[in-house]
């Protein structure tokens, strides 16, 4: 039997360097599941990235993820599609590219909930064209998260950042009048302090690491949030906004967090992510934490142990929690 998996393998990448592999690891106990099975290959595909134009392709190509899946389950019988978004019919949900992903496989087996949200062929279209699964990833985030859309113990703190603000502005308005705060860090800070969007009170940042330019290494200096000097940006929170985030991520009983408060992959704009995290692993509560780079953060910071739920999915954890169907999970009868 061959067997087509779709699973989410979206990591940070630095270079060609895997920068987090925790969404590769999670893929794997249903690829292994389903060696065991006596499948008799098992074709892996996922998108890398939002490649746009002809050189994004040596940028986004899912070589280091290969590789990277490749040392943590050495079996000759998994194999490893090319990036699912450089055909461009997968973000349309072609059925013309569902075919060419569907063909020579028996079975299509679900296991992408970071990707859940987006109804691509990979993630869609294609569910229609096998007999199709959930895989263990995509029913046990269902089934933890789901824990979020019931009664929940508060207060309910959502901390949300990063820099995905289109996709995410919207969720959140419908969010945040479940939640009893709503902290707000990264770039989302800025567009809603520009311009902001929503019905409830969010609780904004109100001092920067504001940088002389974009750079890793540029001059520094704190200032207030409305007050960048002329012509910086500003790239982390505050010290005086860790503090204040920190403490209303501790008082919580419940908190979901997706995006980071700044750059940190820039280790002298990583503080006030690492301030953040460390706050929800001291945070007594059911603590969850989702979204490609904020797992990163996690990890980085050493606190993934002492969360309740690392969610793979970011964008989609969003999207259920505001209650909405995912299309990757509609697609699939059983889930
Ligand atoms: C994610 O990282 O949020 C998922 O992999 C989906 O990626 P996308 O936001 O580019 O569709
Ligand atoms: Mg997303």
């Amino acid at each position: 039997m061959v067997v087509l998996v779709r699973a989410d393998l979206n990591v940070p990448l630095e270079g060609a360097r895997v920068a987090d592999d925790a969404r590769i690891r999670a893929s794997l106990p249903t690829l292994q599941l389903l060696l065991d099975e006596g499948a008799r290959e098992v074709r892996v595909c996922s998108h890398l990235g939002r490649p746009k134009t002809e050189e994004d392709r040596a940028k986004y190509s899912i070589e280091p993820v290969r590789a990277r899946l490749r040392d943590l389950l050495p079996d000759e019988r998994i194999t490893v599609l090319e990036n699912t978004r450089f055909n461009p019919g997968e973000t349309k949900n072609d059925v013309g590219f569902a075919r060419e992903l569907a063909d020579g496989c028996d079975l299509y087996v679900d296991d992408a909930f970071g990707s859940a949200h987006r109804a691509h062929s990979s993630t869609e279209a294609v569910a229609h064209l096998l007999p199709a699964y959930a895989g263990l990833l995509l029913l046990a985030e269902l089934e933890h998260l789901g824990r979020l859309l019931g009664d929940v113990d508060r207060p309910f703190v959502i901390v949300a950042g990063g820099a995905k603000v289109e996709d995410k502005v919207g969720v959140l308005q419908n969010l945040g009048s479940r939640a009893d705060r709503v902290l707000i860090g990264g770039k989302m800070a800025e567009d809603v302090r520009a311009a902001n969007p929503f019905t409830f009170d969010a609780l904004l940042p109100r001092d920067i690491v504001a940088a002389a330019s974009f750079d890793a290494e540029a001059e520094t200096r704190i200032a207030p949030y409305d007050e960048p000097p002329e012509g910086w940006l500003g790239l982390d929170i505050g010290p005086e906004s860790r503090e204040e985030f920190a403490a209303a991520i501790r008082a919580a009983k419940t908190i979901f967090w997706n995006g980071p408060m700044g750059v940190f992959e820039w280790p002298r704009f990583a503080e006030g992510t690492f301030a953040v995290a460390r706050a929800v692993a001291e945070c007594d509560g059911f603590t969850v934490v989702g979204g490609g780079d904020s797992v990163r953060a996690v990890h980085e910071a050493g606190v993934a142990d002492h969360l309740s739920w690392i969610s793979t999915g970011g964008g989609a954890s969003l999207e259920l929690l505001e209650g909405k169907e995912l299309p990757g999970v509609a697609a699939i009868p059983e889930a």
